[in-house]
């Protein structure tokens, strides 16, 4: 038996994962707010304390059974707001924070907490962005959250290495994915996010990757083979 929890499972490259895991023969887990199906476990990112305990009671009960292989995506994600950021409330500001960052951290907490002793191959994959590694105008915090989760998951590889039964970790860039994230990035603003236009004609030239695509290229990163606290990115594992 084999086990995949992915957050922001419910569409984009989440539902492309789930889709893919449960065609592999995993059960699986998604969180999310908006999934109907029957994988979803209905968790809002943006209220840390929710994530917090319903993810400690959702693994402890999963902890509970033998499983062969178990995979943690942190997968979801949220670009909005786009803008300087003095310009958004903090309603706005807390929400992106929580969902990208702070949620991200807890549901990861959780997991190594409920499955450190689990005697089986256990991998976090972090499903990070180019926005983690260069700054971009109007996407201060989806940057900064993006690079603070990337170099938590890093660091998070160099502690399991003085484990017994150590968690492997993942960071992976996905490049440019056809999901609900760039439509959102298409109906911002020239004034909030310069360069939109670029992001308007990669959809036009056809230069975004189908979910399904770069669920297979993450896929083949696992099957590859990795050490643990590397980063990689798809375009090297297209078929
Ligand atoms: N698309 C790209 O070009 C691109 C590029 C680089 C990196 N990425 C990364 O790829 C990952 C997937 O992005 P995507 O493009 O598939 O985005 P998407 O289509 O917008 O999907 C986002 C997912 O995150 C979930 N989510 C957002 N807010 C949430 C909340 N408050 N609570 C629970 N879940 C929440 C959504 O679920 P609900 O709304 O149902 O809650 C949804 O399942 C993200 O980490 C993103 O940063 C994407």
């Amino acid at each position: 038996m084999k086990l995949a929890i992915i957050s922001g499972g419910s569409r984009g490259l989440g539902a492309a994962l789930v889709a893919q895991c449960l065609a592999d023969g995993f059960t699986v887990k998604e969180l999310s707010r908006s999934g109907r199906s029957a994988e979803n476990v209905s968790l809002d990112l943006s209220r840390p304390e929710e994530v917090a305990a319903k993810a400690e009671a959702l693994f402890a009960e999963l902890a509970s059974q033998a499983w062969d292989e178990i995979l943690l995506f942190n997968n979801a994600g949220l670009i909005n707001p786009v803008g300087v950021v003095s310009d958004k409330s903090l309603d706005e500001v807390m929400t992106n924070i929580h969902v990208n960052y702070t949620s991200a951290i807890l549901l990861l907490r959780s997991f190594i907490g409920a499955f450190q002793t689990a005697d089986c191959p256990k991998t976090i994959v972090n499903i990070s962005s180019g926005a983690a590694l260069s700054g971009i105008y109007g996407w201060s915090l989806y940057c900064g959250a993006k690079a603070g989760i990337e170099h938590f998951v890093r660091t998070i590889a160099i502690e399991q290495g003085h484990q017994e039964r150590p968690i492997k970790t993942l960071n992976i860039g996905p490049g440019i994915i056809d999901t609900g994230m760039q439509a959102d990035i298409r109906a911002t603003t020239a004034e909030d996010f310069p360069g939109v236009d670029r992001f308007v004609g990669f959809k036009e030239s056809g230069a975004l990757r189908s979910a399904e695509t770069v669920a297979q290229a993450i896929k083949n990163i696992l099957a590859s083979d990795q050490e643990s606290g590397s980063r990689h990115d798809i375009k090297e594992f297209l078929l």
